[in-house]
């Protein structure tokens, strides 16, 4: 395994030009184009037990969180299983009421972190059924889960995570796929679906073929005291990490709020100092993102959208990081990859201390 820099400058940009290559490692052998589903042996479910899962119960803390909420969405998009993500932080002091029908799953890079751990632990002792995705095989969590799904991601040392994150994202879109198949999603959907998969490793290539325009963007926000990144729906787990990773090392602040809520009450902060980063995907919400864009406008606010190229926005004045497109539920992995290039190049350019920002650590093992 190579924990060398390899003669880049941080981890952090070594880390995520790798992720054409761990995004096929994390799909590899995996995808079954015939019956149009994953093969996610290491998950220790039969079919039955897959069909008697009432509910899914995502659980991680900071960064691992937000793509478990956009795991959770992908399992009640595709498998019509209630589904939802809590950080486990909170979740491991709230005596949860375990359900032996639900289906808890824990989500962790390193397999070490302290209250993602516990958490799994008290599910344990209280006879639920958990599995982990994890990165770090052997781990902590991965050894006290049932079964579970490894991310191959490789080691990933800068304490911003970006291809962890990514192959996560993969896994629960394999996830959903596989509980969506022993349920009512058709062959037909579940081969569109696999075959969107297999085209990610490409398409993130491209993303980060535009990393000069979107350092561009970066060194502009960076200026910014204050910056919104918005997203509804698939956009908001999206908007989130992108918040997330430009706090961690650029050390401004930033906001993600849902493009849905802004006219009860953010609007009000809306003026020519404040940026907005918007996640706009194309699909059956983009009218009404653009018109959360015409608002803020409006108001002057400036533009950024995380887009794809077929989305029109007028007469708005937007600067736009185009991604390009693959299947509508599976479209916010791809969006989420610009956001690290923006958050490395504004801590670039404000000379921050990228793979090791102030206060933090690569994982929290303590409590
Ligand atoms: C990600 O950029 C963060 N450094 C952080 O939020 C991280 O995702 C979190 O601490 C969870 O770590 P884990 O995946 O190793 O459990």
């Amino acid at each position: 395994e190579d924990f060398s820099l390899s003669g880049y400058e941080h981890y952090m940009r070594k880390e995520y030009l790798e992720q054409p290559a761990s995004a096929e490692a994390v799909l590899r052998g995996r995808l079954d184009d015939r019956f149009g589903t994953p093969r996610l042996n290491g998950l220790n479910l039969d079919p039955r037990a897959k069909r008697e899962i009432r509910r899914v119960k995502v659980i991680g803390c900071g960064s691992a969180f937000y793509v478990g909420q956009m795991g959770a969405q992908m399992i009640e998009e595709l498998a019509r299983i209630p589904a939802d993500a809590e950080p486990a932080s909170e979740f491991r002091y709230r005596n949860a009421v375990i359900e032996p029908t639900t289906l808890y799953v824990a989500v962790s890079q390193s397999g070490e972190t302290a209250d993602t751990a516990i958490a799994v632990d008290e599910i344990k002792r209280k006879g639920g059924r958990v599995v982990g995705v994890v990165n770090v095989v052997g781990s902590s969590i991965a050894r006290a889960c049932d079964g579970g799904i490894y991310l191959h991601a490789g080691p990933e040392v800068s304490v911003a995570s970006t291809k962890a994150l990514t192959n996560m994202a993969l896994a629960f879109a394999m996830l959903a796929i596989d509980l969506g198949r022993v349920r009512d999603l058709s062959v037909s959907n579940g081969r569109r679906l696999i075959a969107g998969l297999q085209r990610i490793p490409g398409q993130i290539a491209q993303v980060l073929e535009n990393e000069d325009q979107i350092a561009d963007v970066a060194k502009r926000l960076s200026g910014a005291p204050s910056i919104f990144f918005i997203g509804r729906v698939r956009g908001f787990p999206v908007a989130r990490e992108g918040a997330q990773k430009f706090k961690e090392i650029s050390y401004r602040h930033a906001e993600a709020y849902q493009s849905s809520e802004l006219k009860h009450g953010p609007l009000a902060l809306i003026s020519p100092e404040l940026p907005t980063v918007a996640v706009v995907p194309h699909d059956e919400l983009t009218g009404r993102n653009l018109g959360a864009l015409q608002e803020i406008g409006a108001r002057g606010g400036p533009l950024v959208a995380v887009t794809h190229g077929d989305v029109d926005f007028g007469e708005l004045i937007v600067e736009r990081i185009d991604v390009p497109r693959n299947e509508p539920e599976l479209d916010p992995i791809l969006l989420t990859v610009p956001m690290q290039l923006l958050a490395y190049h504004a801590a670039l350019h404000l000379g921050h201390d990228i793979d090791k920002p102030r206060n933090l650590a690569k994982s929290v093992t303590v409590e």
